[in-house]
């Protein structure tokens, strides 16, 4: 490991430079205006790899190619599926950053750039400790397929298919995905549960053109009122889903871990102020980790209707959308939940009002055995890197690919996560802490050894 370690500290600058190269690439899946740049970022990183001293090639989906790299020269030792994506989420909104999304800018020790954190800069601290390995020992003491992705903030649509269609060629004994975050600076975490997810869009039609609200109101349903009672009804009070059968699959959360929950150090006050509201809320009965780990949740995306310019305007819309996520957790289904999620909404419609119901992406739930001999190869790896042992927590976010991992290859995944949950991910000025980064490489080239 010495080899290893000179290796990294001496190339510190340069990986910071790389990962920059990369932020300056728009790869925004969700949007074909940036198809390009899809492209550009997938040759990047399959650049990378080969700069690393790994076979790589890139693969064509449906959709957005996937990079696949690898190196196995280590018989008899176990093979490891390393996971991330080069996709990032569109930077809106462009005036709430400090500087420009795109433009990687460096203060106070943190690299701000759309993609820092959620996953460019920790999906290549696994190629640069590879490539340590590699440049130093001309081997390493794991094997390792790399599959990077171009759509997982757009629900890994054309994933399940390469990994069903390539079984033996993913084929290994553990995933190592880097897309979540430490407990809070200075405490590294495992990530042993993920929510599932499905997500929707609803458009209610009535009448078939704006209407004057004077000479109609209060005769027709209006769509824009009948949408607001409608998702304003999907929470009571005390802050349950109300759609039937919800519920029912859910995997109620055990004594011991509600225990370790609460005996993280969590400040509500912080929590609060960080956030900028006056208080929380959730479903009752719950601690605020528990809402956000272990129960699901139902939140409305984003809504539109009507007359959203300057000044007034007295109609009554035609149609009304929202779209609308579920986070899911053990044992549910998202396509059971979605159903019964439009069954709920078709049963409460107004009268004269038509829906339509649009299906998006969804993932499974899960949770990870904590007691494998990986997790314990990945709590040593990460003790040597940050100087103290990981916490085990569970998240709120989705990473589709866990459980497709499982279900279709039976591979279990360790969740390594570098960054932080203030890393602003999805929002404005998102940050990767190059102190993160660097302890992140390095627990990744400890990861190989103690995996060997
Ligand atoms: N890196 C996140 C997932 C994440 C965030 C896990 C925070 C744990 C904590 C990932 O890139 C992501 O945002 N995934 C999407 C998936 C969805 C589009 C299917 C998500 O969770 O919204
Ligand atoms: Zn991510």
């Amino acid at each position: 490991m010495d080899q290893v370690e000179q290796y990294l500290a001496e190339n510190a600058e340069q990986f910071v430079e790389d990962l920059k190269s990369l932020l300056r690439i728009q790869s925004v899946s969700a949007d074909s205006a940036f198809a390009a740049e899809m492209t550009k970022a997938a040759e990047f990183v399959r650049d990378q790899l080969l700069t690393a001293g790994l076979s790589a090639e890139i693969i064509p989906t449906a959709g957005h190619s996937i990079v696949y790299g690898e190196w196995l020269g280590a018989a008899d030792a176990p093979t490891a599926l390393i996971y991330g994506h080069y996709d990032v989420q569109p930077p809106d909104p462009l005036d709430e950053w400090d500087s420009q999304p795109f433009e990687p800018d460096i203060r106070n020790g943190r690299i701000y750039a759309r993609g820092a954190t959620d996953d460019k800069g920790q999906m290549l601290t696994h190629v640069k400790s590879v490539q340590a390995w590699m440049k130093t020992h001309g081997r390493l003491p794991v094997n390792v397929k790399f599959v990077i992705e171009g759509e997982e903030e757009v629900g890994s649509d054309n994933l399940d298919k390469f990994l069903a269609a390539n079984q033996d060629k993913l084929k290994a004994d553990i995933a190592v995905v880097s897309d979540t975050s430490q407990y809070a600076p200075d405490i590294p975490a495992i990530t042993y549960g993920l929510k599932g997810i499905v997500a929707c869009e609803i458009t209610l039609r009535g009448p078939n053109q704006d209407l004057h609200s004077g000479m109609f109101g209060g005769s027709v349903a209006n769509p824009a009122n009948a949408l607001a009672a409608l998702l304003g009804g999907l929470i009571d009070a005390d802050g349950r889903i109300t759609v039937s059968e919800f519920y029912d699959d859910v995997v109620d959360l055990t004594e011991q871990e509600r225990a370790a929950f609460a005996a993280l150090p969590f400040s509500e006050t912080a929590f609060k102020n960080s956030l900028g509201v006056a208080d929380v809320f959730g479903e009752s009965g719950f601690s605020t980790i528990e809402r956000r780990w272990a129960r699901p949740t139902c939140d409305v995306n984003g809504m539109i209707s009507g007359y959203t310019g300057e000044g007034p305007k007295t109609i009554i819309p035609s149609w009304a959308s929202a779209k609308i996520s579920c986070r899911l957790v053990p044992d549910q289904n998202p396509r059971k939940v979605v159903q019964a999620l439009e069954d709920h909404l078709r049963a409460h419609l107004r009268p004269g009002l038509a829906m339509e119901f649009k299906t998006y992406h969804g993932a499974d739930p899960l949770v990870i055995d904590t007691e494998s001999a990986f997790m314990n190869s990945a709590r040593n790896a990460i003790e040597k890197s940050f100087g103290v042992a990981p916490v085990m927590i569970r998240e709120g976010g989705s990473i589709p690919v866990v459980a497709s991992f499982k279900r279709i290859l039976g591979v279990d995944t360790l969740l390594l996560g570098w960054g932080q949950n203030t890393d602003n991910l999805h929002s404005p000025n998102e940050h990767f802490s190059l102190k993160d980064y660097q302890r992140g490489i390095r627990a990744s080239a400890h990861l190989w050894n103690e995996l060997a």
